[in-house]
């Protein structure tokens, strides 16, 4: 595991079958993806735990995915507001496939300058229910198309971690590339403008580590963010910012 979701309740540990392999590692022979092998039929899971007991309250079955970072979570609940039905987890998806690993080498980024050679990726939504039920499902959360099928290092306003939330913000794909190329690498971190009311306005604001937006649509894309599908009765920004913090 490379990193975890959140929401207000619950950490939410996701299993995917990239597993270390110990019998490589113990002979120090190089696994097929470096320390891991890529073992699907072994199951992939998610383990929801509660925050403040620590408890296991649901672990379910979903289908293989291949995800390294995770953008945010939250919990659904129903009209009456009443005890959390599912949790949802948004993550920057390969489709299932443990092909990034070898796409980011560095020989390799160095052998197929612009060549058409990254990846694809989605925002890749699980919905996790916590009614007992043994699996969890997982869908496409945003149309690939718009962030050029290349999607990682997501970043949110982090006064929504572990809201709803409407906006991520990433690394995206000009394609061609073999890299992630139209925001910058290493992620954003963000200034929130003061007295900002919707996760929007908040948007004015968006440092990059490395690098600058390799063009005027890599840097549209860096103001405005990826909008994810979302029920917008639910969703709409300035509706979030008034829920009390917790
Ligand atoms: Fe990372």
């Amino acid at each position: 595991m490379h990193s975890f979701a959140v929401t207000e309740n619950y950490v939410v540990v996701p299993e995917m079958p990239l597993r270390y392999s110990a019998s490589r590692l113990l002979k120090g022979e190089p696994a097929p993806y470096y320390a891991f092998e890529w073992l699907p039929a072994s199951g992939s899971y998610m383990h929801v735990m509660c925050r403040s007991t620590g408890k296991t309250v649901a672990s379910v079955e979903v289908p293989p995915f291949m995800a390294i970072h995770y953008i945010n979570a939250y919990e659904e609940r129903g009209e009456d507001d009443g005890p959390a039905a599912a949790v949802i987890v948004d993550c920057c998806e390969h489709y299932g496939d443990p092909a990034i690993i070898e796409t980011l080498a560095l020989h390799r980024l160095r052998s197929f300058r612009d060549q058409d050679v990254l990846p694809d990726a989605r925002v890749g939504r699980f919905r996790i229910p916590l009614d007992g039920s043994p699996f969890g499902e997982l869908d496409t959360a945003l149309d690939p198309e718009e962030h050029g099928r290349g999607i990682d290092m997501c970043s949110i306003n982090p006064a929504y971690l572990g809201k709803r939330y409407r906006y991520a913000y990433a690394c995206g794909a000009r394609r061609p590339c073999n890299f992630p190329n139209t925001l910058t690498v290493g992620g954003a971190t963000f200034g929130p403008r003061p007295k900002a009311r919707t996760q929007f306005e908040c948007n004015d604001k968006v440092f990059c580590r490395l690098g600058k937006p390799s063009s005027r649509r890599a840097s549209s894309f860096g103001r405005r963010g990826a909008k994810t599908k979302a029920p917008k009765a639910k969703m709409k920004a300035g509706e979030e910012g008034r829920r009390p913090r917790h």
